[in-house]
């Protein structure tokens, strides 16, 4: 029989008991649960509420299944409705009465609230080492390539010139966005211990919330005992950085795709980080990118469903909120394994320059440029962009390239062009003549490399 079994006079339904169970995915948070009953022990010996005898052997007790769980010779009982009650029975088994004074004073309600922010803290250090690192990568390969000519691209037209180390930029000031949020909702999850909120209603035992929330590395104990137990907004801001983040890594892959196309063929992953196809010899697929952007779909669905599961709930706890684990601990999962493959397919990846140079000569890309240098010999803008369309029309009609028209072609449009027109309409020129902050030139670029350095070193999240 269950430990709340005791008003009960016929065995729960099978049935009922695997539906109600949650220890096949509760019990990772072992750790967590463990910790917490230890810090909720001390309190209650420090506070006269039981012996410190009792509080001993407890601690001696948990410690001793810790260890055993860890050395893999306490496993699970999947019969267990929760990993609450697993190590609570697993306790009493061990050291007898002292095992059944642990729940004193406290509640599975307040207990798995306090155990889940634990574990995402826990969780959230590990994933924000493997962000940064994957930042570090991108900025190797920005630093690599703040040469390396490529055309930016508005609605998949070739539009601008740009260096591709601007392009991988701009994705590191993304995840370092998302790293941001995540240190935040960590932050904030932080603040407030819900230990000692009971069931929804405090205790009448004279606990001490302030210990434990230090002892926990809690701020201090949540002021409302109801929004102790029933606040899941934690999940819902990892959640959603997660689903943002995800979001990144998606359109990251689609270029990614996009680029070792034949189409564009501007780079080519590692044999390693690529597949081929049982039926066609010559493919390489880019695995690897698809998946991550196929993940994406499921990153955000978490997000969704733990939005639909809170938004109808009265106060206070309801076990629809049992629900909020397997979501949020599968948007960390995922974006962990997804961070774990895509980091060194990218840091390992060929960039065909030459392909991507001879791209940028193709599309017009500097016809911006040729507008901007009777500009700036005094045209008003819009007489100009008239003119240099005209000329990318002639260009189109007759087969030819800005470089390639004749002098003559340009003097019968304007008196204003002379023979420098060829110099400012390179692509070198227009890189490097684009000054502005924040531009898509070589210089630009190794600045923003610094200054993504500087953000990796300084924010340290583990300072709260
Ligand atoms: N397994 C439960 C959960 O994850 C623990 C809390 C259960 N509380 C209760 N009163 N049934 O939410």
């Amino acid at each position: 029989m269950p430990l709340w079994a005791a008003r009960f006079s016929k065995e729960t339904d099978a049935t009922v008991n695997d539906f109600n169970s949650s220890i096949a995915f509760d019990s990772r948070l072992y750790a967590q649960d463990i910790r917490g009953s230890m810090a909720h022990a001390r309190m209650l010996a420090r506070q006269g509420i039981i012996t410190g005898a009792d509080a001993g052997a407890i601690i001696d007790g948990l410690d001793g299944i810790l260890a055993d769980i860890e050395r893999g010779a306490l496993v699970f009982d999947p019969a267990a409705e929760d990993i609450h009650m697993f190590i609570e029975q697993e306790l009493t088994a061990r050291i007898g009465d002292a095992g059944k004074r642990l729940h004193t004073a406290r509640s599975r309600n307040d207990q798995v609230a306090v155990d889940i922010r634990l574990y995402l803290n826990d969780a959230l250090e590990a994933l924000l080492a493997q962000i940064e690192g994957f930042i570090a990568v991108i900025c190797t390969q920005a630093e690599a390539h703040c040469d390396t000519i490529m055309s930016g691209y508005t609605h998949l037209q070739r539009a601008q010139p740009i260096v591709f180390g601007h392009h991988l930029m701009a994705y590191a000031f993304m995840l370092l966005r998302d790293r941001e949020r995540l240190v935040e909702a960590r932050r904030r999850m932080m603040r407030q211990n819900p230990l000692g909120s009971g069931a929804l209603a405090g205790t009448t035992y004279p606990i001490d919330r302030h210990f434990t929330s230090a002892a926990l590395g809690f701020d201090g104990p949540a002021p409302n005992s109801l929004d102790g137990v029933s606040d899941r907004d934690f999940c819902l801001e990892i959640a959603s950085a997660l689903a943002i983040l995800m979001t990144h890594l998606s359109r990251f892959s689609e270029e990614i795709i996009l680029w070792c196309s034949w189409e564009f063929k501007y780079i080519e992953l590692d044999d390693a980080f690529a597949t081929g196809s049982s039926i066609m010899p010559q493919k390489k697929n880019p695995d690897i990118a698809e998946l991550v952007r196929g993940k994406t779909g499921r990153v955000s669905g978490n997000l969704v469903a733990l939005l639909t599961v809170m938004k109808g709930l009265p106060l206070a706890y309801n076990k629809d909120m049992q629900e909020d684990k397997e979501a949020v601990f599968d948007s960390l999962d995922t974006v962990k394994m997804c961070l774990a493959a895509f980091t060194p397919m990218l840091e390992t990846m060929t960039v065909l320059k030459d392909n991507m140079r001879a791209a940028a000569a193709k599309g017009f890309i500097n016809a911006t440029d040729c507008a901007d240098y009777l500009v700036k010999k005094g045209m008003p803008f819009r007489d100009a962009y008239k003119i240099t369309g005209e000329l990318v029309a002639q260009c189109i009609a007759s087969a030819q390239t800005l470089e390639s028209l004749p002098l003559d072609a340009y003097k019968a449009k304007s008196g204003l062009f002379d023979a420098d027109i060829y110099t400012a309409i390179s692509l070198e020129t227009c890189l490097s003549t684009r000054i502005s902050y924040g531009g898509p030139g070589p210089d630009s670029v190794r600045a923003q490399v610094t200054l993504a350095r500087e953000a990796l070193a300084a924010g340290d999240h583990k300072n709260r």
